[in-house]
């Protein structure tokens, strides 16, 4: 089949095929973005900033998934803006492909631009209603001046067919579309210039349950045929379970925990983490999973304006010391994490060793303080 062979890179001069599968796309290192609040009367001025995202590392893999997970208002979709450079960074660094891409101008981003592609949430805001689906998936083509071989309509109607689409349906506008098909008209934009990284931010969560799994399953056709990275952004850990080979779990701007599928879901060390992954059911049914009870946390996450000292999730944590108030925890591997396994805490859950000595007692539902049998010293 045509659509699983990646064509040859058409992008940039020097994009010569795909990075080898293994190696660092993209890394992020320190990445901030802080919104500047403005008040005050009758001379407006700088009264604070929305912590938005607070000094992020993390780092894609050629080919590889990445998924990033948090609750709404946590930063994901701003990270997915930095990295994709539609907003500018407050602070860090950006790097893809060894080249430093932070402060880079509109001219010496251009390959990257057509290198790294978005899909959005809604596919109804994010289509020119006006646009034939032709039109909308050219689109980027024209903008960034490319011919492909055999033109640019035999290019779309390949694309149509790549995402599943009827590649008559070229003259269509977007409202004679559904919702799952429009989501694959912003694949099929998203693929035009041949990207080696997506950032698709909650592409499924506005569609309907039924739709979700198809659209899943194109988006894992798409990483595995033509060895795409992605940057894949949801608000549980459903989702990217099936999805990404590793996982983030971003909480008020930070990144509490990070690590490969099976270890992040087999044993959780950040409470936040361990909170997020008792409210996914099938997780919780997995044989292979320690058992685990509902976590239900106390509160809202706290406002950005104003983030708590320390420990951003100390609020909510039913673990929470003095210690958590006055010192950041860093983001490193804890005592018995596996390699490439990072978590933020002080005092690290541990699932797997606490099923073994315990048998399979799970935690109590925890709203408040809870005796979770978790010695709290370290
Ligand atoms: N342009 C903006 N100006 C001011 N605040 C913003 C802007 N964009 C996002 N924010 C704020 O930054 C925080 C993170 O937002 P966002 O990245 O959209 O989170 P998520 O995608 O995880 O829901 C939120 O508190 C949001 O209100
Ligand atoms: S550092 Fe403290 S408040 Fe933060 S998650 Fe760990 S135990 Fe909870
Ligand atoms: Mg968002």
């Amino acid at each position: 089949m045509s659509s699983t062979t990646p064509p040859a890179p058409a992008a940039s001069p020097d994009s010569a095929g795909l990075p080898s599968p293994g190696a660092p796309l993209l890394e992020v290192s320190g990445l901030t973005k802080h919104f500047p609040v403005m008040g005050g009367f009758p001379i407006r001025r700088r009264i604070g900033a929305v912590q938005a995202v607070d000094g992020l590392d993390f780092s894609v893999r050629a080919g590889e998934s990445l998924g990033l997970v948090g609750e709404s208002g946590c930063g994901k979709s701003t990270t997915g803006r930095l990295i994709t450079r539609l907003l500018e960074p407050t602070g860090g660094r950006i790097t893809y492909r060894g080249q430093d891409i932070t402060r880079a101008s509109r001219r010496q981003l251009a390959p990257v631009r057509s290198e790294i592609q978005m899909i959005f949430q809604d596919p109804y805001a994010s289509l020119n209603p006006r646009q034939t689906v032709g039109r909308i998936v050219s689109g980027p083509m024209e903008i960034n001046g490319i011919e492909p071989p055999g033109g640019r309509e035999r290019r779309v109607r390949e694309l149509l067919e790549t995402v599943g689409l009827n590649p008559e349906h070229y003259n269509r506008f977007p409202h004679e579309f559904s919702g799952g098909q429009r989501q694959r008209i912003g694949v099929a934009r998203a693929l035009a210039l041949e990207p080696k990284l997506i950032v698709a931010d909650e592409p499924v969560s506005a569609l309907d349950v039924s739709i979700q799994a198809q659209v899943v399953n194109l988006l894992q056709e798409v990483q595995r045929n033509l060895g795409i990275a992605f940057v894949f952004i949801a608000h549980d850990l459903a989702v990217v379970r099936h999805f990404s080979q590793r996982v983030a779990v971003m909480y008020l701007g930070r990144i509490v925990e990070v690590a490969d599928r099976d270890q992040l879901y087999g044993n959780p060390r950040h409470p936040y983490t361990r909170a997020l992954l008792s409210a996914v059911p099938e997780v919780a049914a997995d044989d292979a999973a320690p058992p685990r009870e509902r976590i239900r946390l106390a509160g809202d996450v706290p406002s950005p304006l104003n983030p708590p000292s320390g420990c951003r999730f100390r609020t909510r944590c039913w673990k929470a010391t003095e210690r958590c108030g006055s010192e950041t925890p860093p983001l490193v591997r804890a005592e018995g994490s596996g390699e490439g396994h990072l978590s933020a805490c002080h005092y690290p859950e541990d699932v797997a060793a606490l099923t073994e000595s315990k048998g399979s007692r799970g935690t109590k539902g925890v709203t408040g303080s809870v005796d979770l049998e978790i010695s709290k010293e370290p």
